[in-house]
């Protein structure tokens, strides 16, 4: 079975080049076992990360549909609104966001700097809302608000997590296995999940083109029995939308995430400080510091299922570690 319907969708050339996959020598002595990072913390947008991908696929679409307003959701620091704004910006697009305070905090530097400064400089119209509690019916009503005005919205769903634009994980996933292919075989792969549409593709593109090779999930946001219908609903919508099968089990470890989402915890900010202090690579209080928590807890609790080289995608988020400090 083939992904060769990926490339029938439209998408706008936004990363140019596969982002680079390297093995850390430091880290990988520190834990006796070879861990190999891909860094799309490194995508060429506005300081990087994961939802570039998948607005390769989504301004396409919003392009398509002749629209002139980039419409998303998200925490005060969500990355993937900054991510949006900036494609928005280099499309000559309005960007329009509704952010959410998921923490209630009102330390100053989470309500105005790190992800949130830099949507003031890319120009992004902000409106705040208490509380993000229907997102999709949330963006429908700014959208009719927005047509009243002459614009036409493209809604891009929070995380930009759809069939659509999960797409461009099937792709990293490709590149995965290229950039793989003869070199090394990983035992597994580990990625954060949230909105799902990351885990989502990987899990479409690794069961096809590396099937021995376990995908888990470290949760930053849901309990296993909230995220796993999340993850399974996109999957399979994806699947569909490819013509190919999705039958591997889904793993995910939700251990790591406490407090909450978007609440940094001890383990995952001494995650951020090991990969910084051994390796000079930036993680973030939110989403990767706590999966690669997961994943150095995965080592040494013996989680992983098979022996081996271990492959952590970094998606990014390194702008919140301004936004954090000092911890609110
Ligand atoms: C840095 C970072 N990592 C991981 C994720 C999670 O990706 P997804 O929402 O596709 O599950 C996000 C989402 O916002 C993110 O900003």
């Amino acid at each position: 079975m083939s992904l060769h319907l990926l490339h029938q969708f439209p998408r706008l050339e936004l990363l140019g080049a596969p982002t680079p996959l390297e093995h850390l020598p430091r880290l990988s002595d520190y834990l006796g076992r070879d861990i190999f990072i891909k860094r799309d913390d490194f995508t060429p947008v506005a300081m990087g990360g994961n939802k570039l991908r998948k607005l390769e696929f989504l301004a396409a679409d919003a392009l398509r549909e002749g629209a002139d307003v980039l419409l998303t959701a998200g925490a005060i620091q969500s990355n993937h609104v900054r991510q949006t704004a900036a494609v928005a910006a280099r499309l000559g697009l309005k960007c329009v966001a509704l952010l959410e305070n998921p923490i209630g905090t009102h330390a100053e530097n989470y309500l105005s700097n790190g992800n949130r400064l830099l949507l003031d400089l890319m120009d992004a119209e902000v409106i705040r809302v208490d509380a993000l509690h229907n997102p999709a019916e949330q963006l429908a009503e700014e959208a009719t608000r927005l047509e009243a005005q002459g614009f036409r919205p493209y809604i891009v769903p929070v995380g930009g997590s759809n069939a659509l634009g999960a797409l461009g994980y099937v792709e990293c996933a490709q590149e995965i296995a290229h950039q793989s292919e003869g070199v090394v075989d990983f035992a597994a792969v580990v990625v954060a999940s949230g909105s799902a549409g990351t885990h989502a593709g990987l899990a479409v593109g690794l069961e096809h083109l590396l099937p021995e090779t376990e995908l888990v999930g470290v949760t930053v946001s849901r309990q296993v029995d909230a995220q796993l219908p999340l993850v399974e609903r996109l999957r399979q919508s994806l699947a569909e939308t490819l013509e190919v099968q999705a039958t591997a089990p889904i793993t995910l470890w939700d251990d790591y995430f406490a407090p909450r989402y978007g609440e940094p915890n001890d383990e995952g900010m001494a995650a951020v400080k090991l990969l910084a202090q051994l390796e000079g690579i930036l993680l973030d209080p939110v989403y990767t510091g706590k999966a690669m928590a997961g994943l150095l807890d995965g080592i040494s609790q013996n989680r992983f299922r098979r022996e081996g080289p271990l492959l952590f995608i970094h998606t990014g988020g390194a702008p919140a570690l301004f936004a954090y400090h000092p911890s609110v």
